[in-house]
């Protein structure tokens, strides 16, 4: 394993299963955190029209003269925009934003905005069709969820075409969601875990430090490579260069099964846990 090894999505598609995430990441510093991340060999980078940044994350990418076609970029539909002619016009928006021609990933960021509160089912169905047919125009290379929960899901396969290729959740140690995930599973749809670090919480854990301590490695080292060996695909964020070179500095080490079920089974209060979609007042 390294940087750039990939899974295979249930489209056929490839994706690197470590991403580099730019939740909370703001003009200048997201520019250069993505700059700085591509440098060091990150080739997949997450980012949503809400993050606000995806004209840095775009300048970056151009800046750091990469071809396209060695990048894996993925961007969100936010809340307020659901339909059909509004889907394909946020995509659009975010292309020009990003100034990219395709994305490689397409995601309804929440299943349950509160603008659609009555009608999820019905908005969320129609968003999908226009994602169905961005993807034959080229536009999207792949399609996927963010936030759904099995009642989501299961809402929007009563009409999809195209089974999702990629959840989006916060699934980590304290917070794993096991039905979502075993749903997805079945499903083949993989899971990307966003702030696999807690927010930067499970780095004082002490079963996640007397672990790191073992290995000689950092607890952050130890939350990414626990999330590489469940299979999903991590999305660290930082943006400090150290702190990126630190977190792809994963693949020279591995967690024993004794040392797996330990993490998966660490019960801490985690300040930042994530909203109900069902509740969210976005
Ligand atoms: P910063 O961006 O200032 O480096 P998550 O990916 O779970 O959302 O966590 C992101 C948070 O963790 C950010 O506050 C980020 O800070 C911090 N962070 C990222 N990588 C590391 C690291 N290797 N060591 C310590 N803190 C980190």
């Amino acid at each position: 394993m390294n940087i750039e090894s990939k899974l295979k999505l249930n489209d056929g598609n490839e994706i690197p299963q470590l991403g580099y995430g730019t939740f909370q990441s703001k003009g200048i510093e997201a520019y250069q955190g993505v700059l700085d991340a591509l440098k060091e060999g990150y080739i997949h980078i997450d980012t949503a029209a809400v993050y606000g940044n995806e004209k840095e994350v775009g300048q970056a990418i151009k800046d750091s003269g990469i071809p396209r076609e060695k990048l894996f970029i993925t961007t969100k539909l936010w809340n307020d925009n659901r339909g059909y002619e509004e889907t394909k016009q946020a995509l659009a928006d975010s292309l020009e934003r990003l100034g990219l021609d395709y994305i490689d990933l397409y995601l309804i960021h929440w299943p349950n905005p509160i603008k659609f509160r009555d009608n999820w089912q019905e908005m969320n169905a129609i968003s999908w069709q226009a994602m169905e047919d961005l993807q034959k125009e080229g536009k999207i290379k792949s399609i996927g969820v963010s936030n759904f929960q099995p009642h989501h899901l299961d809402a929007l396969l009563e009409t999809a075409k195209v089974v999702p290729t990629i959840n989006q959740i916060r699934a980590i140690p304290s917070d794993l969601k096991e039905d979502t995930v075993n749903y997805c599973l079945n499903k083949n749809i993989k899971i990307e875990a966003w702030s696999p670090l807690g927010q930067g919480e499970l780095l004082e854990n002490d079963i996640i430090v007397s672990i790191a301590n073992k290995h000689s490695k950092t607890p952050a080292q130890v939350c990414i490579r626990w999330s590489l060996q469940e299979g999903y695909i991590p999305l660290p964020k930082s943006v400090h260069k150290e702190r990126i070179i630190e977190n792809k500095d994963v693949y020279d080490f591995e967690l024993t099964e004794y040392e797996m079920n330990q993490i998966k089974g660490i019960k801490q209060i985690l300040e930042n846990n994530s909203n109900n979609p069902d509740s969210i007042n976005y």
